[in-house]
């Protein structure tokens, strides 16, 4: 029996270098070993203001990225397709205690920086609920395994404290408490700011999207920042770094890794020979993924029926969790 994978992400925006690389490569291939579920999860983008006009759009947006990648479409499922979430969720919220929620870090961060923002200072009570809500994600398909990053250590901990007191509970040892797959993968800094990861929030020179065309990718690699000030002989400055670590990343598709840290190491690298290398392994890379993206963008009712498709199968696995949920904490289940 294969062990299940589960992993989600929210639907805010752009794929870069720094999701692909940080998480989303990993999951293209924990499918090749693992019963996987990855979804795009718009309940939770909800929990922070948003552009209400905006979310379906991003939805499918995500789907396309996530597929042109190597997700497969059967392992992908839209949150609010399968409804069973947010009804685990509500039963959780009472085997969770308040306390904890509010000590969350994310919670914390998230809610600080809405303040900081100038917002108008609306803290939804959905934000202090995001991670029961991850905790019925994850439990909601028994998964075994879920592969995130450390700055979701806290929300897997809280998903097994609720699986532990509703076992508790209920008198039975009814969910396999799930393990953090931590992965090493590559930590992509901006090429812009090379002390700050790449990221969105930072803004559009930060970032490299995955679906860029060529001429722009080009043109942000070849003015990454390399040293700044002074040159420590014994560490390689971020930038310098970050341009190798984006060179492997890539697969060196130029196969000139060695000679280029050959050069390095007698200093005789010149940046500019390297910043070519770094752009035509990272354009070979990309090359195929944009024209897949072109290819399912060009008949997105296709893939929109097929992710409805594998939704509603998915969803099945949820409902049978939540009818025998429901039965063990004594509320009702009937056909209508
Ligand atoms: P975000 O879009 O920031 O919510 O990130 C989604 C996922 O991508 C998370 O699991 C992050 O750990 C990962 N990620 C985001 N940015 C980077 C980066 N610069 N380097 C590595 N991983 C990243
Ligand atoms: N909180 C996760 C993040 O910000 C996204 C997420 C939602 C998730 N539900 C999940 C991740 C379930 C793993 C499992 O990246």
């Amino acid at each position: 029996m294969k062990k299940t994978v589960l992993s989600c992400i929210q639907p805010t925006g752009q794929m870069h270098l720094g999701n692909y690389f940080g998480a989303v490569k990993n999951w293209v291939d924990l499918q090749a070993e693992y019963d996987c579920f990855y979804g795009v999860v718009d309940f939770h983008a909800i929990t922070m203001p948003y552009d209400t006009k905006k979310l379906r759009n991003n939805t499918w947006e995500l789907i396309m990225d996530l597929v042109a990648v190597g997700i497969k479409p059967e392992h992908l499922f839209i949150q609010s397709l399968v409804p069973e979430h947010a009804e685990l969720c509500w039963i959780f919220n009472c085997f969770c205690s308040y306390g904890q929620l509010t000590r969350m870090t994310q919670f914390k961060d998230k809610s600080q920086a809405n303040e900081l923002k100038g917002g108008d200072n609306y803290i939804s009570a959905g934000l202090l609920d995001y991670p029961v809500l991850q905790a019925a994600d994850i439990l909601i398909y028994k998964a075994d395994f879920v592969p995130v990053g450390k700055d979701q250590e806290q929300h897997l901990e809280l998903t097994r404290d609720i699986a532990q007191r509703f076992n508790h509970a209920v008198g039975k040892e009814y969910f396999v408490l799930p393990d953090t797959l931590f992965t090493e993968t590559p930590k992509i800094r901006s090429t812009a700011d090379p002390t700050r990861k790449m990221s969105k929030s930072a803004g559009a020179k930060h970032f490299i999207s995955v679906f860029e065309d060529e001429a722009r990718v080009r043109k942000q690699i070849k003015s990454a920042v390399t040293d700044t000030g002074e040159v420590d002989p014994e560490n390689m400055s971020p930038g310098v770094d970050n341009l190798f670590e984006l060179l492997k990343a890539s697969g060196d598709s130029v196969g000139a890794l060695d000679s280029l840290m050959t050069d390095y190491n007698s200093g005789a690298l010149k940046y500019s020979v390297l910043k070519e290398a770094v752009a035509d392994s990272v354009v070979a890379m990309l090359t195929p993924f944009r024209e897949k993206r072109a290819e399912l963008s060009a008949d997105k009712r296709a893939l929109k029926d097929q992710i409805k498709a594998s939704s509603f199968e998915i969803r099945k696995r949820a409902q049978q969790t939540v009818k025998e949920v429901k039965d063990l904490v004594g509320l009702m289940n009937v056909k209508y």
